[in-house]
């Protein structure tokens, strides 16, 4: 599949007056990524299902093929089945790397599969200098060799062996990443300080389908017992939990009612317990969540983006719009990432007024309508959170840089323009 968004479209949004209806979320981009590269570690064959068609899905499965699998994506049924079997070659060069920087994930498959792994080393990106220190922290207390060259990370070993892993922050691609590289190794791994976050969850799942042994996923404490083998399976990804959070702000920003389907309440707890503090409502219906942001006067309230459970990083931009539109001053903190308030900027540009000192930001309320202007995505989160702002303001708004948002939001203007969004892509 070729998905390719020219790289000077943008969105159009105008001004779109409250949401109403009803939203299907889609399959996990953040779970589907780390399960997919987990396929590397068997030579069967593997159904994943519910996957999002996104670009990011489309370099995992460009990747999976230069390593030798036989990759199928059935788009009809959101289902790709990877053949395993080929599986000989264990290099991911860097034109695939500078893609989408998850490639990472496949270093700790082919560390257990092949004994080795040269991945061009992921760059940084907007929201910070994405190090990846803690996973070659793991793999190396794991007994493999690393080391960075010329912008390589080369891998070696010849047999993993289990060992007590205490990540220095709960990494979630590290938390993966080494997950997924004990499973063949040679006796027990514990991961202390492990990230909690429902992917992980999700993930070793998927594994233990595979006839992997680990218990503890979704604590900070994760044991993974070594065993010889895995063989294939059938798994279907959990909802993604940011692209509900994403329209749960798309009905409250805009005093829309809207009902949010295949979603999962219990990943969004904090999502949920911020927009109450704000006074939208929302109930647990049966065949969903209901956001109503057109009952109450909306109030400000305070975030701090934490690992899981706290209040998730790629929901802050998206919040930090809402926030400019409700009454009285708020305050965000971001603590996860170094440099995530590119957005602060943008949506300041459309009269928001935005003060940022390190990792907090003021947002002053009130702004409603903000103004519609030119703006760019800085990443997909905060290109989600420019489009959110642009259905509120006065005229029009133009979203440049749109593939990072089109990465991570399958069909994101399809579902907001059936809510009643004004909102079209223009390719430049
Ligand atoms: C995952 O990125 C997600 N991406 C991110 O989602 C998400 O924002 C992030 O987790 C936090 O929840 C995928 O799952 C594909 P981290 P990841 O390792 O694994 C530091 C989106 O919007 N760190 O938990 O890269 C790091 O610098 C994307 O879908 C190290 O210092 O995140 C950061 O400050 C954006 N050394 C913090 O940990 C390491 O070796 C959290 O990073 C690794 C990370």
């Amino acid at each position: 599949m070729c998905y390719n968004i020219a790289a000077m479209a943008k969105y159009i949004v105008e001004n779109s007056g409250p949401l109403f209806g009803e939203v299907t979320i889609s399959g996990a981009k953040n779970a589907a990524l780390p399960i997919l590269a987990a396929t590397v570690l068997t030579d069967g064959v593997c159904e994943i299902n519910e996957v999002p068609r996104l670009k990011d899905i489309d370099v995992m499965c460009r990747i999976l093929r230069s390593l030798g699998a036989a990759v199928e994506e059935d788009w009809e049924n959101h289902s790709i089945t990877v053949d395993g079997s080929g599986i000989n070659v264990s290099e991911v060069p860097y034109d695939l790397v500078k893609l989408m920087r998850a490639s990472i994930f496949v270093m700790g498959p082919l560390l257990a599969r092949l004994g080795k792994a040269s991945i061009a080393q992921p760059g940084g990106c907007a929201i910070g200098s994405r190090p990846i220190d803690l996973h070659a922290k793991g793999l190396r207390l794991l007994g493999a060799r690393v080391a960075i060259d010329d912008g390589m990370v080369n891998a070696s070993v010849d047999r993993l062996k289990g060992t007590l892993v205490y990540l220095d922050f709960p990494s979630v691609g590290a938390t993966e990443n080494i997950m997924m590289a004990a499973t063949l190794a040679g006796g027990v791994t514990t991961i202390e300080n492990a990230a909690e976050e429902p992917e992980i969850v999700d993930l070793a799942s998927f594994l233990n389908k595979m006839g992997a042994r680990i218990k503890g996923a979704g604590t900070d404490t994760i044991k993974i017992e070594g065993v010889k083998k895995l063989h294939g399976t059938r798994h279907a990804v959990i909802p993604d939990r940011i692209e509900t959070g994403t329209f749960m702000v798309a009905a409250a920003i805009t005093r829309g009612n809207v009902l949010i389907k295949n979603c999962l309440p219990d990943h969004v707890r904090p999502v949920i317990a911020k927009l109450i503090e704000c006074g939208a409502v929302v109930q647990d219906e049966l065949d969903g969540l209901r956001v109503r942001g057109d009952v109450n006067r909306l109030v400000a309230t305070s975030i701090k983006t934490l690992p899981y459970p706290g209040f998730p990083t790629d929901m802050q931009a998206p919040f930090m719009a809402l926030l400019t539109t409700v009454s009285g001053e708020s305050t965000v903190i971001e603590t996860v990432f170094e440099n995530r308030f590119m957005h602060a900027a943008e949506l300041s540009r459309m009269g928001a007024n935005i003060r940022v000192d390190g990792s907090v930001a003021k947002v002053p309320g009130d702004k409603r309508p903000l103004v519609g202007a030119p703006v760019m995505a800085t990443d997909l989160r905060a290109g989600a959170a420019l489009v959110l702002a642009g259905l509120v303001a006065k005229g029009t708004t133009e979203v440049s840089e749109i593939y990072h948002v089109e990465r991570g939001y399958e069909g994101f203007v399809e579902k907001l323009s059936a809510l009643g969004a004004k909102i079209r892509l223009v390719e430049d």
